[in-house]
Formats: C-alpha cells, sequence, structure tokens
C-alpha cells in the first residue's frame, strides 16, 4: 500500500469533532463540514481551519474575511451529511437548516452546541489544503447538548456530558 493510504487508515482512527464552517459572499452563504476546527490561542482568542484548498470556501476565506464556525451536537449528523454532500448548488446551501446571520459578521450560526465569529489573519497554503488562522470575534453557546464525533469515517453522537 502506498504512503497516502496508509495515512488516511492511519488518520481514519483519529476522532475529530465536528464543526460547520459558513462565510457569506455574494449574498449567499457557503458553508463545509469541518473535522480540522483547532483551538490555536486564548490570549488573543484565535482559532484555525484545515480547509481543502478546491472547496468553495477555499475562495472566501481569505485574509480579512469573516466567517462563523458552529461547533455541531449530538443529534445533528443529518444537518452534517446534508452540507457535506458532494455537488451542491452554491445558492440556497443552507436552506432548511436552523440558522441565524452571526451579530459580528453575518455568517450563518447554525442551531448547535458552540459558535464562533472570526476574521481570517493568515492563511497558509499546505499541500493540497490551506491552513486558515481566523481571531475570534465572539463566541457563545448554543441551546444544544452533546457533540459529533467522526471517526472511521464515519459520524457518530456523543451524548455522555
Ligand atoms: C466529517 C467530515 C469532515 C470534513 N472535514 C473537512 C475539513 O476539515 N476540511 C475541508 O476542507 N473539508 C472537509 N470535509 C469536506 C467538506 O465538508 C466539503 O464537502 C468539501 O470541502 C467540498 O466543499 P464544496 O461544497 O465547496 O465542494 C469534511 C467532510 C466531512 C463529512
Amino acid at each position: 500500500m502506498g504512503l497516502e493510504a496508509d495515512y488516511r487508515l492511519a488518520m481514519q482512527r483519529l476522532p475529530g469533532g465536528v464543526a460547520v464552517v459558513a462565510a457569506r459572499a455574494g449574498g449567499r452563504d457557503i458553508a463545509a463540514v469541518v473535522t480540522s476546527l483547532v483551538s490555536v490561542s486564548l490570549e488573543p482568542p484565535t482559532v484555525l481551519v484545515v480547509i481543502h484548498g478546491s472547496g468553495r470556501l477555499a475562495d472566501v476565506l481569505d485574509v480579512g474575511s469573516e466567517w462563523a464556525a458552529t461547533v455541531m451536537a449530538a443529534g445533528q449528523g443529518g444537518t452534517v451529511a446534508w452540507i457535506a454532500e458532494p455537488g451542491r448548488p452554491d445558492i440556497g446551501q443552507l436552506q432548511g437548516i436552523d440558522a441565524r446571520p452571526g451579530e459580528a459578521t453575518g455568517a450563518a450560526i447554525l442551531d448547535g452546541a458552540a459558535w464562533l465569529e472570526c476574521r481570517t489573519t493568515a492563511v497558509h497554503p499546505e499541500g493540497d489544503h490551506l491552513i486558515v488562522i481566523g481571531h475570534v470575534l465572539a463566541a457563545g453557546t448554543g441551546e444544544r447538548d452533546g457533540a459529533l464525533v467522526h471517526r472511521l469515517g464515519r459520524v457518530r453522537d456523543v451524548t455522555s456530558a
């Protein structure tokens, strides 16, 4: 087996928390499911997210852009599957999904477990992805409990407190 296949198999075993990153561009919501949202710094609050270079978010998360990340909750696997569906149209990406525009950025915050609003301060291309650094402008928790964890190609609920 080649290195890429070995790498994929190894990384599939690492559980990843599931979030939805969304930005507003050209009057539309552009959104993607990610497992790559990571806290970088507390002072000041800073995160990073790793975005595929050919995905639609890659075009809109450049330096100075504003976006939101929603930490998804238990029971939201269906919403995540819908948002991650390949070949979704650009229009109405979040149609039918409970969401509101963030006060700081206007980007869509979903009805999830927690949320952040961010402004991109740096973008570092690495391989076929972009590492996007975001300063956190606002943060809060949602009404929903638990979490979603991605492992071995599946998204599962985590419901224990
Ligand atoms: C559980 C899960 C985790 C994902 N994590 C990432 C991620 O961290 N970064 C990323 O660019 N895409 C990730 N994707 C794929 C994106 O959700 C999306 O399908 C892809 O970026 C294509 O975007 P597009 O709609 O602009 O074509 C993930 C998908 C799933 C189902």
